[in-house]
């Protein structure tokens, strides 16, 4: 889809993620995606730094306009205040985005705002029940950008569910084994060296795994009962989580995530694995994107069954799929046409949920909200 319809945008934030992800994810939409107007970050040096790198990978004749913390004309309110912008992309820092998301949607711009939705469930409430009557009333699309609910495979993964390729879901198995050292860029960002929201590093990456399951499984998780440690003293608070989870009514599954390895090769591991009746599928990460494999059960004959396998490789691609998904819903907005389901804040709230509840329940069965819309009025 043509995106011509929406003026402009402004990207909010200058991390790593901007400059890494954003960027060349804007370049290669090219010309479908609005222009890049404006760049704001606290500092004036990070958001001239980013302008400038915006400028080179986006190849813009003219540089967008920088914006900082300090006063008008530089600021974020006169960022805000330019009629010529009609959406933001936020990516701040975790505790700062949910007054920030309010302050633009209430300025009238569409949010796109970077996962976690919020640090914790309470405050991702508050953030949705504020939130919703402002798009209401302003007509204006808020996604949260969670790229693995885009990812290609992920959504490929879904639709062999769905279609009944692998029978019913039986279990399911999940093992993220990371590396973290003081040496990691990721480290390195100062609002993640001393996080100031629960499970550092388990939250703000390990929402992204919960992503990928409800993107892939078809119940909504109900239960779960976890153990959670600090194995690293300087990944505080919690660096592994273990937990067994309950989905609809029928399966389970296992969910292992640690930052913790005290080795950068972790040992050969599926990444995640969903069994059904007829046979099972698993994707992993590899350098290029991703692969699914497939394996059934067919019967042979009376007594035997032979196995079929299917592999599938996938670009990774999912910050560029969101960044699609969300023009597009502005230009649908516009039209008064439906939206789609893609970055809905609820479903990342049930993320943050999932995450909260594994990092308190010291083995006690929790219950995961499946739905918000009992937000309190
Ligand atoms: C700008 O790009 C350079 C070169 O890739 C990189 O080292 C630097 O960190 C980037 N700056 C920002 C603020 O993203
Ligand atoms: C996934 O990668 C691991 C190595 O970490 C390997 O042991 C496993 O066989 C791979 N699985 C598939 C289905 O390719």
């Amino acid at each position: 889809m043509h995106h011509s319809k929406i003026s402009g945008i402004a990207i909010l934030g200058a991390g790593i993620f901007v400059g890494e992800a954003y960027l060349p994810a804007l370049a290669t939409l090219g010309h479908t995606s609005p222009p890049l107007k404006a760049v704001y970050s606290r500092s004036e040096k990070s958001s001239t730094e980013t302008a400038q790198n915006a400028t080179r990978i986006l190849g813009l004749p003219s540089s967008p306009d920088v914006y900082f913390d300090g006063d008008h004309p530089n600021n974020l309110d006169a960022l805000l205040g330019r009629s010529d912008i009609a959406a933001v992309i936020i990516a701040l820092p975790i505790t700062l985005q949910p007054d920030i998301v309010l302050k633009c949607l209430s300025a009238g711009k569409h949010v796109l705002s970077e996962k976690p939705v919020a640090p914790d469930v309470a405050r991702g409430l508050r953030l949705l029940r504020d939130a919703e009557p402002i798009c209401q009333r302003h007509g204006l699309v808020w996604h949260v950008a969670e790229n693995y609910e885009t990812e290609p495979v992920y959504r490929a993964a879904g639709e062999v569910i769905k279609s009944g390729k692998i029978g019913n879901i039986i279990f399911f198995k999940v093992a993220v084994v990371n590396y973290i050292d003081k040496t990691s860029k990721w480290y390195k960002t100062p609002w993640r060296t001393v996080p100031d929201y629960q499970g550092g590093f388990l939250l703000d990456g390990g929402v992204h795994t919960i992503a990928a399951l409800r993107t892939m499984l078809p119940q909504t998780f109900t239960h779960l009962s976890g153990f959670a440690s600090l194995n690293k003293e300087y990944l505080p608070p919690h660096d592994t989580i273990h937990c067994v989870v309950q989905a609809g009514s029928h399966y389970h599954g296992i969910v292992e995530m640690t930052f913790a390895s005290p080795t950068k090769s972790v040992p050969a591991a599926e990444n995640i694995v969903i069994t059904g009746s007829k046979g099972w599928l698993a994707c992993n990460a590899t350098s290029e994107g991703f692969k699914m494999v497939i394996r059934i059960a067919e019967q042979k004959d009376s007594e035997a069954t032979e196995e079929k396998e299917e592999i599938m490789n996938f670009p990774r691609k999912g910050v560029e799929t969101e960044l699609e998904a969300f023009f597009d819903d502005i230009v649908k907005q516009q039209a008064g046409e439906h939206t789609s389901s893609i970055g809905d804040p609820k479903a990342a709230l049930e993320d943050v949920a999932f995450i909260q509840a594994a990092l308190t329940s010291k083995g006690n069965l929790m219950p995961l909200p499946s739905s918000f819309k009992l937000l309190p009025k």
